[in-house]
């Protein structure tokens, strides 16, 4: 298949998602500058592989510090963290990745440079393999909200590409199709990025599972004619009441699935539950460059003086979500008391 991000003789290798489906080409990172740049242009997006391209990236970044003296270390390495740090501000896994990574130097007090990055560079890759674990568990805990025969929609693109591997919403409807359920998807485009075109789109044609492209504006048109079932996406940080911020345009399916009485469901590891947020209003939304609006690759659309917004994610609230299906089973009604169970 495809790799989307692995450790690879000292250097971080992902696949570029901003070429995909048209191409399949790997980028070499060969230090922490490289992986911020990566994260930040989108070489590698999706809440949970930013989280492990964040710990790969402090990894590397430890590797390169020449110091000899751990707190000479430990202030270069802050200034890793914060460069990782400031890339994109809306995916929690980004800094639940950072802080794992920061808390294990803190919890080694007397360890020195050399043996930091040793045990750094195993964290990292003990985040990416625990990652495909977690997908694989929110896949089992999934599968029985796609009942046989069931029409699934999906927004933007919760798959592999989002993940070390195996994916977190499309990883629900993988799980289901693996076991022999029958389904179909429909796969919204999710403009301006088109995340679902490009990139839920070409996994499904990968993995055989049958699925439609539509743009986004077709979702209602298709809940109101009885085809579509359940809603299935995934998410880029939950407030610990489980408003749930994911890309453009999921509150507005959201809506839509609520008048048309279809279950929608959000399915996310513990890492983007965000217990230190109240509510959606907490959550931080990135609001990208114009020209993702304007343009298509280097192809205008739109005329040059325009005023053009581009905020990359909504929150859809907690009332309109039927459940979070998280590695450690589906959460419902009381959000909050229910990661509390769970955490
Ligand atoms: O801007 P992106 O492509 O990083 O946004 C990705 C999403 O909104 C995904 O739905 C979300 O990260 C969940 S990925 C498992």
């Amino acid at each position: 298949m495809f790799n989307t991000i692995e450790w690879k003789d000292d250097r971080v290798v992902m696949i570029d998602q901003r070429l995909l489906p048209n191409e399949e080409k790997y980028k070499v990172c060969e230090d922490f500058l490289d992986v911020a740049e990566a994260i930040r242009e989108m070489v590698i997006r999706g809440a949970p592989a930013i989280g492990v391209a964040a710990a790969f990236g402090v990894a590397i970044g430890a590797k390169d510090i020449n110091e000899g003296e751990r707190d000479g270390f430990v202030c270069e390495l802050d200034k890793v963290c914060k460069t990782l740090s400031e890339t994109r501000p809306t995916a929690k896994n980004l800094f639940w990745a950072i802080e794992r990574m920061k808390n294990l130097v803190k919890n080694n007090p007397s360890a020195q440079p050399e043996e930091l990055k040793t045990i750094l560079k195993k964290e990292a890759l003990t985040i990416y393999r625990e990652d495909i674990e977690i997908n694989r568990a929110i896949g089992r805990h999934g599968m029985p909200v796609i009942k046989e025969g069931a029409n699934v929609l999906t927004h933007c693109n919760a798959g592999a590409l989002a993940t070390a591997g195996y994916g977190t919403a499309v990883g629900v409807i993988r799980a289901a199709f693996e076991a022999g359920r029958r389904l179909h998807v429909f796969v919204d485009e999710t403009r301006p990025f088109l995340q679902g075109a490009r990139l839920t789109a070409w996994e499904c044609v990968k993995l055989g599972i049958p699925a439609t492209l539509i743009t986004d504006n077709m979702a209602g048109y298709f809940m109101k004619k009885g085809m579509v079932d359940v809603v299935v996406v995934g998410a880029d940080r939950i407030a610990s009441n489980g408003d749930a911020a994911n890309k453009i345009g999921t509150y507005s399916l959201a809506v839509l699935a609520k008048e048309h009485n279809i279950p929608f469901y959000v399915a996310a590891p513990f890492s983007t539950i965000d217990m230190d947020i109240k509510d959606g209003d907490g959550i931080p939304i990135e609001e990208r460059d114009r020209k993702e609006v304007t343009h298509i690759k280097e192809i205008p659309l739109a005329p040059a003086g325009i005023m053009v917004k581009n905020p990359a994610f909504d929150v859809t609230p907690h009332r309109l979500i039927a459940g979070i299906i998280t590695e450690k089973g589906i959460v419902r009604d009381d959000f909050l008391e229910g990661f509390k169970r769970l955490i």
